[in-house]
């Protein structure tokens, strides 16, 4: 019987190869095999001032592992980009709410493509706006550092929003994934599942481990202790 309402919820851990070897992906995929998803960062150097991977490197991927694959788009313009990767097999499709122009028809075209929608939010973004759309959502990541890069320290400020979206979510009994990603560590993500949260993203958490997936387990973990 757990102790904390969070245990039932289940703690999800999507390891970000953000942080992992570039030149060595199907290498670092198969250093992540205990873990529930691998989390995929496509940046466009627009919306955040970086640039990652985009669809030809998703699909190849998708080919390297069987694990699912959770699509985070932190590029402008995603009405016209995000169907692809739900075309590419991706398990969800996350989107930016500040860069999509419909997030409603977009949620719904994902999930007619086949995919888990996704919606995200930047730390200063409120939630509440969205409220009323949650039943069109798989999954809502609330960012913890501004997104662009790994290894930023964990942003406290945005606990309360993580509260508020998971009172939101319980009350309306709509059954969206409530996930977190930034400066997610055995510290922080104790802070962020009691708050709420149910998945965990971890880039430098895993890949700068010696043992990566000793690390997810010890995640895993970490909130119930
Ligand atoms: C940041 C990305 C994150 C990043 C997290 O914009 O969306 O997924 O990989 O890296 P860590 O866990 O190191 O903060
Ligand atoms: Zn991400």
């Amino acid at each position: 019987m757990p102790h904390h309402a969070e245990h039932s919820r289940g703690i999800h851990i999507h390891p970000s190869i953000l942080s992992a070897d570039f030149a060595r992906l199907a290498e670092e995929l198969a250093r992540i095999r205990n873990a529930d998803a691998v989390h995929v960062d496509v940046m466009d150097n627009h919306f955040v001032p970086n640039l990652t991977l985009g669809l030809p490197v998703v699909q190849a991927i998708r080919r390297a592992t069987e694990l699912p694959l959770d699509v985070h788009l932190m590029i402008q313009d995603a009405d016209r980009w995000a169907p692809d990767y739900a075309e590419a097999g991706a398990e969800s499709v996350t989107f930016h709410a500040e860069a999509a122009g419909a997030p409603i028809r977009l949620a719904r075209e994902l999930r007619s493509h086949g995919a888990k929608a996704g919606m995200a939010l930047k730390p200063a973004t409120a939630v509440e706006p969205y409220l009323d759309m949650l039943e069109e959502l798989d999954l809502l990541l609330l960012m913890t550092v501004e997104p662009g890069f790994g290894g930023q320290p964990f942003l406290d400020v945005v606990l309360p929003k993580i509260r508020r979206a998971r009172e939101a979510l319980d009350g309306s009994g709509v059954p969206v994934a409530l996930q977190v990603d930034g400066g997610v560590t055995r510290d922080t993500i104790m802070r962020a599942a009691e708050a709420g949260a149910d998945v965990f993203v971890a880039g430098s958490a895993v890949y700068g481990a010696e043992d990566p997936e000793a690390a997810i387990d010890e995640l895993r973990s970490a909130p119930l202790r």
